[in-house]
């Protein structure tokens, strides 16, 4: 495994997820749109991190003969149902005023696409994405509006503010000088790609986002281009770390663009990440990260962690990075 690959590939067999390509005979050629969008054999499910649960619940889908689009929401609801996961979902970590708000999207193999942002008291901002996408003409609804939409949908009204985290946030105040903590959680948030068995791919990408962040603040997550981008031709790509970061690039987008220029998915996410370095050489304190999925099945990922400068990373041409995702 190359350094730079943190891709945990070795976890291929173990986490039930096949990665084989369906599609070998285009392993070394440039594919045409045509090749790339015939069926895949083989389901595959990727995430951010070490979400085994979340990639395993997916899996269970997909191995069934579900869709892409099930399996990416079945598995990011793993996680925001976890409360003891602080970026997602139930127990999130509040904005600096104490409101648990949550961001998501969900993208089909279609273009089809839905989004919530600064969504409050629901606990599947994923699966309010999705009734976006599909019940409503609009892409995306915010705050008040989400909630409201989400009542109307049958969803119930949680406190999304578990006592561990309200009392990290009562705690952070103390000596906070009220400023957002950039990646306090070392890391976040939950993008999932999954390929089914008819080739359609689908994506979903769930957070609560900074910690104490200033209320209204939303990131990448629901932004569709930037969290999360997929196009049933070429592949799809989602992000986890600092949002503002991934929004001004436009990274997912950006990764799937490249990757129909013909960069690997690997290639892609590490010239995504380059991108947001060069604009960042002086003040590299953030942590970024995508994982990117093209038809064939191929995966990449590349993430910069705080303390890495640019200077290293050009000297170097990588960067050891300290975590891994798994499929
Ligand atoms: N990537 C999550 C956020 O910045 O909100």
């Amino acid at each position: 495994m190359k350094r730079r690959n943190f891709l945990k590939n070795s976890g291929l067999a173990t986490a039930g997820v096949l990665s084989a390509p369906a599609l070998t005979s285009c392993e070394d050629a440039p594919a045409s749109a045509a090749q790339l969008s015939a069926p895949v054999v083989q389901p595959i499910v990727i995430c951010t991190w070490d979400f085994h649960n979340a990639s395993a619940k997916a899996w269970e889908i997909l191995q069934k003969g579900g869709t892409a689009l099930d399996a990416v929401e079945a598995g990011v609801k793993v996680e925001e149902d976890d409360v003891n996961n602080q970026t997602v979902g139930t127990g999130g970590r509040p904005d600096r005023d104490g409101n648990v708000t949550l961001d998501a999207c969900i993208m089909d193999h279609a273009g089809q696409c839905g989004a919530v942002l600064a969504l409050q008291h629901i606990a599947n901002p994923i699966s309010v994405a999705r009734k976006v996408m599909e019940d409503t003409p609009h892409v995306m609804l915010v705050g008040q509006g989400a909630e409201q939409f989400a009542y109307e949908k049958g969803f119930e009204k949680v406190n999304l503010l578990t006592e561990k985290s309200k009392a990290e946030w009562l705690e952070w105040k103390k000596t906070s000088a009220y400023k957002p903590i950039i990646n306090i959680e070392n890391h976040d948030t939950i993008g999932m790609l999954a390929i089914d068995e008819n080739g359609h791919m689908a994506g979903g990408c769930t957070t609560s986002g900074m910690a104490y962040k200033m209320a209204g603040r939303v990131g990448d997550s629901p932004i569709i281009g930037a969290g999360l981008f997929v196009d049933n031709e070429v592949g799809g790509a989602t992000a986890t770390g600092v949002g503002e970061e991934v929004v001004r690039t436009v990274g997912s987008f950006l990764i799937v663009e490249l990757m129909r220029q013909g960069k690997s998915p690997q290639e892609a996410c590490e010239e995504g990440v380059r991108r947001i370095m060069e604009k960042n050489k002086d003040k590299l304190d953030f942590q970024i990260g995508f994982i990117a999925m093209n038809m064939k099945g191929e995966t990449g990922s590349y993430c910069i962690q705080p303390g890495f400068t640019y200077r290293e990373y050009s000297e170097n041409g990588h960067i050891n990075h300290p975590s891994e995702h798994f499929l």
